[in-house]
């Protein structure tokens, strides 16, 4: 989302309006912690602590709680890339395009997987690096996280249970009708049924290619696995320069394709959590949660133990 005017801007940290919202990022925290291998487990509760119950679940929230503090509004524009494309005629996410200031969310989920290992750091710096990982990954799988169109959707007025919001606000909506209706509202409930559904229902088919980042620029048959990408990650930790990775570009635009197949296609005065559209955004939503969830262990496995070690 830009921040195109001072108006928006404002209107934004009045509203506080953040795409996944906090139950959607503390499910991609829980998910990510049943797919942990022991050394990067081990990692993730000594640098969390009792502070977050050792846990990337509460702590995923984190990013999005400072973000409107004024000693963290540097952080603002870590959570999104603002595509320049043409959604719903056309989809694209370019790294020179559409972060070409090495301000976005590709940028700094490289920057903070250089950080998280490195050992110059002091253990408040690794776990703020840790804790930024855990919701950027979350954020990199939220369709209007990847869209520059209308902020992010934040300048659409949409309709959430009878009441007045915007078509960013909707999703934090929706997550929370479904927990209500399918999940007892429990966030570790709906984490556990994705878990399941990744290793032994409907996603386990398709686990394996969630990890494995096709180029988008390149043939889609050109794999590149999450290993490859971090393969010289402690060369670029002590490097003073950010070099873009690639999975993380393959997850926006993965993303950022919603942005043409499903997101605007609800029409005027239709409430989104209640409709169609509803039932439509749904398995998007679970899908893209689980998916990064499980993205999220993976990338944590490869940099503390050196491979997915997920099936
Ligand atoms: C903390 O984590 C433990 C083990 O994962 C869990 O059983 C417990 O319910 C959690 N406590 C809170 C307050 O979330
Ligand atoms: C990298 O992270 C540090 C620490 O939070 C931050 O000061 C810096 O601006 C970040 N750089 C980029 C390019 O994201």
């Amino acid at each position: 989302m830009k921040f195109a005017t001072l108006a928006s801007a404002l209107a934004l940290s009045v509203c506080s309006v953040h795409g996944w919202g906090e139950n959607g990022h503390m499910t991609v925290g829980f998910v990510a912690m049943q797919f942990l291998s022991p050394k990067a487990l081990s990692f993730v509760q000594t640098s969390l602590g009792s502070t977050y119950n050792e846990s990337l679940g509460p702590a995923a929230p984190w990013a999005d709680t400072v973000r409107s503090e004024a000693a963290f509004s540097w952080s603002a524009p870590f959570h999104f890339v603002d595509a320049e494309d043409n959604p719903p005629t056309s989809c694209s996410v370019v790294e020179t395009r559409d972060c070409a200031s090495n301000n976005c969310i590709l940028t700094a989920i490289a920057n903070y997987t250089s950080r998280v290992v490195s050992k110059t750091l002091s253990a408040e710096q690794t776990q703020e690096a840790l804790k930024f990982i855990d919701h950027f990954i979350g954020d990199i799988g939220q369709p209007l996280h990847v869209e520059a169109l209308e902020v992010g959707g934040n300048d659409i007025t949409a309709t959430c249970n009878k009441e007045s919001t915007n078509l960013h606000a909707v999703n934090t909506g929706m997550i929370d009708t479904l927990l209500e209706a399918n999940y007892g509202n429990s966030v570790t409930t709906w984490a556990s049924t994705l878990v399941t559904r990744i290793k032994t229902g409907a996603y386990k088919s398709l686990a394996a290619g969630w990890i494995s980042c096709s180029s988008p620029t390149e043939t889609l048959s050109t794999k590149r696995s999450i290993e490859e990408d971090l393969a010289d990650i402690h060369t670029r930790a002590s490097s003073a320069t950010i070099t873009p990775l690639q999975c993380p570009l393959v997850w926006a635009s993965e993303a950022n394709a919603f942005d043409c197949s499903f997101v605007f296609s609800f029409t005027k005065g239709e409430d989104l959590c209640t409709s169609s559209y509803f039932t439509g955004a749904v398995p998007i939503i679970e899908t893209q949660i689980a998916k990064q969830g499980y993205r999220l262990a993976a990338w944590l496995n490869v940099l503390f133990d050196g491979a997915t070690n997920l099936p």
